[in-house]
This record gives structure tokens, C-alpha cells and sequence, in this order.
């Protein structure tokens, strides 16, 4: 698929097919501000007007046999696409080929579009009454700024349903070839957030759940705050040799599967340069298998 970065009359970024590709880093970070919502968009929905219908569709970790047979149907009959960056790429040709695919994903340390316009945006396109794909990361569910859009839809009164799927987290203990359960040693997973709305570690963090040895927890978007987090937990108790398994680009070509432990993993993040997505999973993991 062949797909092309452009921004619209009004500013904003469109991508369409079969024109040459132009990934989005190259676009200027004005590119990505300077288109407004028309103030129809926040207005609540007419009776009269035809009102669209939204799927928030989970797209998997990027393999696109992972996506589930309902995401596929959902993107084939969808007439617009508002995809994240992490949810571009092969999934993305499972849309009709008419479908207008616009790019509005955020990635940390990058130009990104901002939630209310993004919001914004979604109400506009179901209120002009066309059948919307948001398309979104892993679990739609999972750390996605899904209740942000719900409660702009429900806001507007547009209708909407929530297509489930595979998070990569499941797709990374997959991967490695690992459970994230185990019937002695870990009866309980736990998904914690590495960075806040700033990109920092968040301050609230309950320590003695997250250092608690027989729990299996998975860190999303914690590559750059591992460093200060395996302090955090080599202070809470939690030994410096429990086994960590480090998870980038599950489901791509370049995908990068490291078995560590929580000292490995601090030494190899000091200071090392996050272009990828990346998962930490630490706890009584089954490397022995
Ligand atoms: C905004 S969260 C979205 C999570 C998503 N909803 C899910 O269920 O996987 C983005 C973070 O998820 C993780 N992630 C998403 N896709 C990934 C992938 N293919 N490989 C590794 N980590 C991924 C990374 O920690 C990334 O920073």
C-alpha cells in the first residue's frame, strides 16, 4: 500500500493511497497545528442531521494477522479512518480502498496532534454522518485516551461501539514464548503506566504492589523512566536478578526480544535512546521454560 501525508484545505493531515509515501516524522510540527475544528464540530448534534456511527476499533500490536475478523470488517466498510502511528502500517490495508485515512496518533517525544483536536475531529466526521474507524493500538482499552473520545461521543450523542483486541502485552509474553500467569508463583498481572501526561515517571505510584515478587507486571511506555523505576523497586525490596523481559516492535519486522533481568535492563535504558515502541514485563517469569 502506498500512502501519502498531505494536509487538506483546512490544514489537516490527510493520508491517501496510491500516492508515493511521505512518513510523518518529515512533516513540520507546524503541519501538525495548524488546522482548527470548524465550530460546528463541538456544537451538540442537530435532530435532523444524519448522525454517523463510530468503531473504536483495537488493531493488535501491528501484525495484521492479529488483527481480530471484527476490526477487519469494521475497517472495510468504513468510509474514514483516524489512526495512531502505532496503529498504521499493514492493518491499515485491511480499509476500503475508497476510505479517507487520516493520521492523528500522538508519539512520545514527537510532533503529535492534541487530544481535543483529535476529539474533535471524530465527533466532526460522525456528525457528517459517515461510518468512522478510530483505530487505535493494541487493546483500544489499554492506556489510549479511549474515555477522552467516549465521552466527547457521548458528549455529542453520537452512537458508538468498542471492537476488542489483542494488547501487546499478551502479544509480547506471546512472542517470547512466556505465560503471564503461573499457577504457583504469579496469580495476579498487573499493566502500569511508565510515564504520566508530562513523560515522567508517575509520582503516585504504589510501590509495594508493583514490587511485590509474585505478581507479573507489565510497564507500558517505560523505557526512558526504567532507570528511576528499578531504583524505586531495588528500594521496596524487590532483587535487582528478578527476571525482565524487554519487548520492542512485537508484531514488526524489526521486532527485538531481550531476556534480562531488572539490574540488565536499568544498565541497557541509562540513557539509551527510545525510537521504537517497548514493553518491560518483569516478575517471576517462566525463563526456565
Ligand atoms: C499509548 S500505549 C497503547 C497501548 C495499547 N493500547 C496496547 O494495548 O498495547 C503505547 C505503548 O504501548 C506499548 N506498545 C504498543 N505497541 C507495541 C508494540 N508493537 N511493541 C511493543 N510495545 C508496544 C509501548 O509501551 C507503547 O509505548
Amino acid at each position: 500500500m502506498t500512502v501519502i501525508a498531505q494536509l487538506s484545505f483546512n490544514g489537516r493531515i490527510r493520508h491517501r493511497r496510491g500516492e508515493s509515501f511521505k512518513p510523518r516524522h518529515c512533516l513540520k510540527r507546524q503541519e501538525w497545528y495548524s488546522w482548527k475544528p470548524r465550530p460546528k464540530a463541538l456544537a451538540l448534534p442537530d435532530p435532523a442531521t444524519p448522525t454517523g456511527f463510530v468503531s473504536l476499533v483495537s488493531a493488535g500490536p501491528g501484525d495484521p494477522e492479529l488483527l481480530t475478523l471484527k476490526a477487519a470488517n469494521r475497517l472495510s466498510r468504513a468510509e474514514v479512518v483516524l489512526y495512531d502511528d502505532l496503529a498504521s502500517g499493514p492493518v491499515l490495508d485491511h480499509a476500503h480502498p475508497q476510505a479517507e485515512l487520516i493520521a492523528v496518533g500522538k508519539r512520545a517525544g514527537r510532533p503529535s496532534a492534541r487530544q481535543d483536536h483529535v476529539n474533535a475531529l471524530l465527533v466532526e466526521q460522525a456528525l457528517a454522518g459517515r461510518r468512522v474507524v478510530r483505530l487505535k493500538s493494541g487493546d483500544a482499552g489499554f492506556f489510549g485516551r479511549l474515555e477522552e473520545e467516549l465521552v466527547a461521543l457521548a458528549a455529542a450523542g453520537i452512537a458508538f461501539e468498542i471492537v476488542p483486541g489483542v494488547t501487546s502485552a499478551s502479544a509480547a509474553a506471546a512472542a517470547a514464548g512466556i505465560p503471564l500467569t503461573r499457577r504457583l508463583t504469579a496469580r495476579r498481572v498487573q499493566f502500569i503506566t511508565g510515564a504520566d501526561v508530562t513523560g515522567q515517571l508517575p509520582g503516585d505510584i504504589h510501590w509495594a504492589a508493583i514490587a511485590d515478587p509474585a505478581v507479573t507486571t507489565v510497564v507500558f511506555m517505560g523505557q526512558r523512566s526504567f532507570p528511576e523505576l528499578a531504583a524505586g523497586l531495588r528500594a521496596h525490596g524487590m532483587p535487582g536478578d528478578t527476571p525482565a523481559l524487554f519487548a520492542e516492535s512485537v508484531g514488526h519486522p524489526h521486532q527485538r526480544l531481550i531476556r534480562t533481568t531488572i539490574d540488565g535492563l536499568d544498565r541497557m535504558l541509562q540513557g539509551a535512546a527510545v525510537t521504537q515502541p517497548g514493553l518491560i514485563i518483569y516478575g517471576p517469569l517462566a525463563f526456565d521454560i
